[in-house]
C-alpha cells in the first residue's frame, strides 16, 4: 500500500475521532477547516503530495484521493445539518438580569383607524356600513350619477380604463347607485373604501386614495339634514370647538351641491404663509349635496316622494390634515418609524 493511502487511512481516523465529539455548528467548521484549509488542511497538503508522485502511481493514488475527498465532504454536510446553531445571545441569555427582546406586535394601520373612528361616528347615529367594488363600469361611475358620455365634469374624474367598459373606479360614489337598486328607502349608509384617479404622485395626490362616501333617503330628508348630520360628524372627529363652512358647488349627482371647510386646526387663519391651508384659514375635506332627482330616477325611486343627500370625504387627506401630516406617500411608504407612532400603547 503507497503512502498516501496509508495516510488516507490515518486521516479517516482522525476525522471520525473529531466528528463524535461534534455539537455545535462552529465545530463542524473547524473540522472542515483542519481537512480543506487553503494552506495547512490535510486534504489540501495531500493533494499537494499527489503532484509528486511518479506518472505510474498517480492515477490509482488520484482516484483513492478523490474519493476520500467526497466521503468527507458528504460527512461534513452530515454532520452540519445534525449540529445545532449556537448565536451569541443564546449563551448571553443565561444572564437573567439582561432585559428581554420585546416581540413587535402587528397594528392597524393609521388611516384603517381614522376609518375605524368615522365609522364609529356614523354607526352611532344608525348609519350602517357597506361596500362595492373598485372595478366599476361606465354606467355605475357615471351614468348612473348623471354624467353622460362627454360630459365635462368627467375630465376632473379622469381614471384609469381596463377597456371601453371597465375601469377603476374615480369616488365610492357608484356604490350609492348599487344600494339604491337593492334596497328600498329608508337608507342610512356610508361607504368606506379605495379610489383611483390618474394622477401623478406628489406631496398631496396618488393615483389610489380611499374615500368615504355617505347617503340618506326618506321621506321628507332636507338640506338642513344634510348640514345638521355632517356638523355633527365633524365636531365628533375634530372636537366641538372646529369652525365649518358649506361652499356652494357643483357635482351632476347632487343639486344643490356644496363643499365643505373646516377651520385650519394649525394656524386657525392667523398665518398667511400657512403650509396646511395656504394662508386661507379654511382646508376642503368634503363634497356633498341633496340627491339629483334625476339620480333617483335611475334606480326607480320616486323623487317626488322621496328626497335625501349625500357625502363624499377623501379620508387620507382628512387625516394628513388631522395627524398635520405633510405627505400622502408617508401613508404608503411602510416606514415602521412612522407608522410606529399611531399605535402607542
Ligand atoms: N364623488 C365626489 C368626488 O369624488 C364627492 C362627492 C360629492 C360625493 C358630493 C357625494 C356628493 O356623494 O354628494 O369628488
Amino acid at each position: 500500500m503507497s503512502i498516501l493511502e496509508n495516510k488516507i487511512r490515518e486521516y479517516r481516523h482522525l476525522f471520525e475521532e473529531h466528528s463524535s465529539k461534534i455539537k455545535e455548528k462552529r465545530e463542524v467548521e473547524e473540522l472542515r477547516q483542519l481537512f480543506f484549509g487553503r494552506k495547512k488542511g490535510l486534504l489540501t497538503l495531500l493533494f499537494e503530495e499527489l503532484k509528486t508522485l511518479p506518472p505510474e502511481e498517480k492515477k490509482a493514488a488520484g482516484r483513492a484521493l478523490n474519493e476520500f475527498k467526497e466521503e468527507i465532504q458528504q460527512q461534513l454536510v452530515q454532520l452540519e445539518l445534525k449540529a445545532k446553531t449556537v448565536r451569541p445571545q443564546e449563551k448571553i441569555a443565561e444572564d437573567l438580569t439582561l432585559p428581554g427582546w420585546k416581540p413587535y406586535w402587528g397594528a392597524p394601520h393609521p388611516l384603517t383607524l381614522f376609518q375605524l373612528a368615522i365609522e364609529k361616528i356614523f354607526v352611532s347615529m344608525g348609519f350602517t356600513v357597506e361596500d362595492g367594488p373598485e372595478i366599476e363600469t361606465d354606467y355605475y361611475n357615471f351614468e348612473a350619477l348623471n354624467f353622460p358620455p362627454h360630459h365635462p365634469a368627467r375630465d376632473s374624474w379622469d381614471t384609469l380604463y381596463i377597456n371601453d367598459k371597465l375601469l377603476l373606479r374615480t369616488h365610492t360614489s357608484p356604490v350609492q347607485i348599487r344600494v339604491m337598486e337593492k334596497k328600498k328607502p329608508p337608507i342610512r349608509i356610508i361607504i368606506p373604501g379605495k379610489v383611483f384617479r390618474r394622477e401623478t404622485a406628489d406631496p398631496t395626490h396618488l393615483p389610489m386614495f380611499y374615500q368615504v362616501e355617505g347617503l340618506v333617503v326618506d321621506r321628507g330628508i332636507t338640506f338642513a339634514h344634510l348640514k345638521g348630520t355632517l356638523e355633527y360628524f365633524i365636531k365628533a372627529l375634530f372636537g366641538e370647538k372646529i369652525k365649518l363652512r358649506f361652499r356652494p358647488s357643483f357635482f351632476p349627482f347632487t343639486e344643490p351641491s356644496a363643499e365643505v371647510d373646516i377651520e385650519c386646526i394649525v394656524c386657525h387663519g392667523q398665518d398667511p404663509a400657512c403650509r396646511v391651508c395656504g394662508g386661507s384659514g379654511w382646508k376642503e375635506i368634503l363634497g356633498a349635496g341633496m340627491v339629483d332627482p334625476q339620480v333617483f330616477k335611475n334606480v326607480n325611486i320616486d323623487p317626488e316622494k322621496y328626497s335625501g343627500w349625500a357625502f363624499g370625504l377623501g379620508i387620507d387627506r382628512t387625516a394628513m390634515f388631522a395627524y398635520q401630516i405633510p405627505e400622502i406617500r408617508y401613508f404608503y411608504e411602510n416606514d415602521l418609524r412612522f407608522l410606529r407612532q399611531f399605535n402607542r400603547k
